[in-house]
């Protein structure tokens, strides 16, 4: 992945030399719209023939003349972007999400003029935290520069707009918070930059060894703990759902863990992804139309890798730990058969009904695993697990599913803050009913009603007593909400939320 150098000044913007100089605006009603006092003249002027009023994405373009003609800006082009009407009871989260939209559409300027330099003049008429703008902007611009490009021929990618190579804020005030914020939003950018670039390997590029790969590499880098299970060793486990989910498979599973701990002692969150680098449905097999963006079904463990990359990066005064279970789910004479009946990590008989359920197969030995070898104080699992979540809320929000509000709570705000919202489903007990078994202690499908909250259900039988919170995000890992900085195909759904949560975590029992 291409990084973008990004950086603060407060020399005057009519001094810096770039591609593209950047501006904000605010529409207010039957006014000229509010904005920086370097652009305000042309600003009115456009206003009042009519041209500009600075509604959300509006954009005013301007070529400044040479500098030794005058005291002109030293930039190429000057965009003015418009933010909409800035409502004063607008929530702080809608606010900065329109920032990092805002971000977005920088970004998409300058693709459209192949500007690979931008210097963006943060707003000092805006009453925000400093911090929380520079870093929604960050956000916005690194999200909405993303491109995967690695598979284009050569020659054609030449001709082709690479990307941002600088970005530079420029303001005047607070620049200890902007930087503050400029790198934050960075290292969340990033971390779900690499989360969607994972998910864009295709099945046959990124396989279980390619997590595990990744994983080595972070901790080397950052200090971390690796592990990786591997095949002999799940059997001695006794990983009967990773198994017979990798039982069809020409490539070997693996359970790959990465340990973060802080110098003091602290609490410890637990973070499991489902990784099924393609989910073919095994022999209960998918219908092919659509069958490619299978391939994404490993959305969850990207996330949480990816969240590991902020972490080894920020250091919080939090443990955290990840654990990727990883495999495809393919059909051939050695695969699964629905009605096998098969034993899980803690013990837990299983009927499978249908193969394509194979999630929570492998996620259920994961928590498991996890729970009994870390005793984490909470654990959180994400997983692009069932169609019924998709049918239920659609590509706007992920589900979440959880027994402690206390978790669901820091969870909803932790999406919220980051522009990426979470609907709680329940988990009654009157769920559970769905999934018991004639012949094991569950089944691995409940029927039509409820296919979220029933998939939940199963893995509510690996967690125990532990403080837990399930995210479906099979609507929104993809195709999620389109926006400026959301691009088609992955989102990196997630990444910014678990990042939040980190970094917004306050000690104490649930
Ligand atoms: N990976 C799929 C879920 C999925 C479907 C994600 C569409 C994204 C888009 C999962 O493994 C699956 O196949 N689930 C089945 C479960 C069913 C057989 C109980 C589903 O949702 O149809
Ligand atoms: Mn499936
Ligand atoms: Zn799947």
């Amino acid at each position: 992945m291409k990084t973008t150098r990004v950086t603060v000044t407060d020399k005057p913007v009519d001094l810096v030399e770039t591609d593209l100089l950047a501006f904000l605006a605010v529409e207010v009603k039957e006014k000229e719209p509010l904005c920086d006092n370097a652009v305000a003249a042309s600003v009115k002027k456009a206003f009042d023939l009519g041209d500009f009023t600075a509604k959300e994405g509006e954009q005013l373009f301007y070529y400044p003349p040479d500098r030794s003609t005058g005291k002109n800006p030293a930039a190429r082009r000057v965009l003015i972007l418009g933010l909409g009407i800035m409502e004063p009871d607008k929530e702080m989260e809608t606010v900065l999400d329109t920032l990092r939209e805002a971000g977005g559409h920088l970004a998409k300027a300058c693709e459209k003029t192949k500007s690979r330099q931008m210097v963006v003049c943060l707003p000092d008429f805006l009453s925000l935290d400093p911090e929380q703008m520079a870093q929604a902007i960050t956000e916005g611009v690194l999200l909405g520069d993303y491109r995967f490009v690695k598979y284009k021929q050569a020659t054609q990618k030449k001709e082709d707009y690479a990307g941002l190579n600088a970005l530079k804020f420029a303001c005047k005030t607070f620049v200890k918070q902007v930087r503050q914020g400029v790198k934050k939003g960075s290292v969340s950018a990033q971390a779900a930059c690499t989360a969607r670039d994972m998910a864009n390997e295709p099945g046959n590029c990124w396989t279980s060894a390619d997590f595990a790969g990744f994983a080595e590499t972070l901790a080397k880098t950052h200090g971390l703990t690796f592990r990786c299970i591997e095949k002999k060793e799940m059997e001695k486990l006794g990983m009967g759902g990773i198994l017979a989910v990798n039982q069809g498979s020409a490539i070997p599973p693996r359970l790959v863990i990465l340990e973060y701990r802080p110098e003091k002692k602290s609490e410890t969150l637990l973070l499991v992804g489902k990784g099924i680098t393609f989910d073919s449905g095994g022999i209960s097999l998918k219908p092919g139309a659509g069958m490619e963006d299978m391939k994404y079904d490993m959305c969850g463990g990207a996330a949480v890798l990816c969240t590991m990359q902020a972490v080894g990066e920020e250091r919080p005064d939090l443990g955290v730990v990840a654990i990727v279970p990883a495999t495809d789910n393919m059909p051939s004479g050695s695969a699964v058969r629905p009605g096998d009946i098969i034993r899980h990590f803690n013990g837990k008989t299983a009927e499978i009904v249908n193969t394509d359920a194979e999630g929570r197969l492998i996620l259920a030995d994961a928590l498991a695993f996890g729970i009994e070898t870390f005793k984490p104080d909470c654990v959180v699992d994400v997983a692009t697990l069932t169609g019924a979540v998709i049918i239920g809320l659609g590509h706007h929000f992920t589900g979440m599913i959880s027994n402690n509000d206390q978790l669901a709570q820091r969870l909803e705000s932790a999406g919220k803050l980051a522009g990426e919202p979470l609907w709680r489903l329940p988990l009654n007990k009157e769920y559970e009913k769905q999934i018991e078994s004639k012949v094991a202690d569950i089944k691995n499908v409940g029927g039509k009603p409820a296919g979220a909250i029933t998939a939940a259900a199963y893995l509510s039988n690996f967690v125990g007593n532990t403080p837990w919170a399930h995210l479906d995000i099979a609507g929104t890992a993809w195709d999620f909400t389109e926006k400026a900085y959301i691009p088609k195909g992955p989102s990196g759904m997630a990444v910014r939320t678990f990042i939040n949560l980190i970094r917004n975590w306050t000690p104490g029992k649930f």
